[in-house]
């Protein structure tokens, strides 16, 4: 794969009204969804419910790509098809996540360093093989008492960097997570300026590592109050302190940011994507790659039953198509009363 592949990989992946769905949920996260439904967690509840997922009808007007996690994307449709496979002939462009989880970084006690590099290199050159396009790394960073630490930040950003680079190497469209997490009682102001420093860090070894800012996709956690704060700010003020936080640390070279929901409602995670989208004039696509706010509703709706896949796809087409709408700043408040 060329430099203009990858490039133009990383442009699909934010192609108008278009956005990522993350799918990627490893198996203990997947586990925690399910005892949501009250259902166990075994590698074929886990099929069918992506089957749901990926064989929505007519999806691919909303979605660009879907990021799998390592069983899925070895498995396949009750037909046969693998499910890389039934992704491409809708014109969906598989990925996949590739680190191994946040664990605890020794000497600094409440935060975390993301796992994955050792044999990766050979690990993208066989997920290439499975189909994949595009890769997907989390870094996890936690806002509280004398954290996060320099130290973290630092390291986590190398870790991200050495991931994108290597992605780059083997053809594969680098989706760089950063994630400053919702957790805690800090207020937008506190949020913004860890999220600052974190993607400043992050850009810096990105071009240490001489990664190519036109062939990667950065997903940020949007600029909000700590979950806890007392004073929650409103859809506008989170729009602007996420893209005046956006428009100091990232390149204008980077083709797309596609924000995670972080555990935001599904109507809020839509609300300030519009809201980011009706300012305009940024200068990179202002996209999603959301995992729970475009499944929460699906998951609900399927509970794990046969007869409940149309209204558990009803579901999801809902909140791919609204949150398309949101892609362009025209959502409203409407379309999720004409749905309902
Ligand atoms: P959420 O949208 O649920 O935050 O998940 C996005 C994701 O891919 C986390 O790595």
């Amino acid at each position: 794969m060329t430099t203009q592949d990858i490039e133009s990989v990383a442009r699909a992946l934010v192609a108008e009204g278009k956005g990522i769905l993350a799918a990627d949920e490893s198996l203990g996260t997947i586990k925690k969804r399910f005892a949501g439904i009250n259902l166990d967690s075994t590698k074929e509840t886990r099929r069918s419910y992506r089957e749901v997922l990926f064989t929505t009808p007519g999806i691919e007007a909303f979605i660009s790509g879907v990021i799998l996690f390592d069983e899925t994307v070895r498995q396949s449709a009750g037909n046969g098809t693998p499910f890389p496979a039934v992704l491409a002939q809708k014109g969906i462009i598989p990925g996949i996540k590739v680190d191994t989880g946040a664990k605890n970084l020794a000497g600094f006690p409440g935060e975390a360093i993301t796992e994955g590099l050792d044999g990766l290199r050979d690990r993208l050159e066989e997920y290439r093989g499975l189909g994949a396009r595009f890769a997907k790394w989390r870094a996890v960073i936690t806002i509280g008492t004398g954290i996060p630490t320099r130290f973290c930040i630092d390291a986590n950003a190398h870790a991200l960097a050495r991931y994108a680079a290597l992605c780059q190497e083997a053809g594969l469209v680098p989706i760089v997570e950063p994630e400053v997490l919702m957790e805690g009682n800090h207020d937008i102001v506190r949020c913004e300026e860890v999220t600052a420093a974190v993607l400043k860090s992050v850009f810096s070894q990105i071009q240490e590592h001489r990664v190519m800012p036109e062939g990667m996709l950065l997903k940020p956690n949007m600029v909000l109050s700590g979950k806890g704060c007392p004073r929650q700010a409103g859809v506008s003020e989170v729009a602007e302190a996420t893209v005046r936080c956006l428009s100091r640390t990232v390149p204008v070279a980077v083709p797309g940011i596609v924000f995670l929901s972080g555990g935001q409602s599904p109507e809020l995670a839509t609300e300030h994507l519009n809201a980011m989208n009706a300012r305009g004039g940024h200068p990179w696509e202002l996209s999603f790659s959301y995992a729970r706010a475009l499944q929460e509703p699906t998951l609900n709706a399927w509970k794990g039953e046969a007869a409940n896949v149309p209204a558990a796809q009803k579901a999801f087409h809902h909140r791919a198509r609204c949150n398309s709408a949101a892609r362009y700043g025209r959502y409203s408040k409407e379309m999720e009363a004409v749905a309902a």
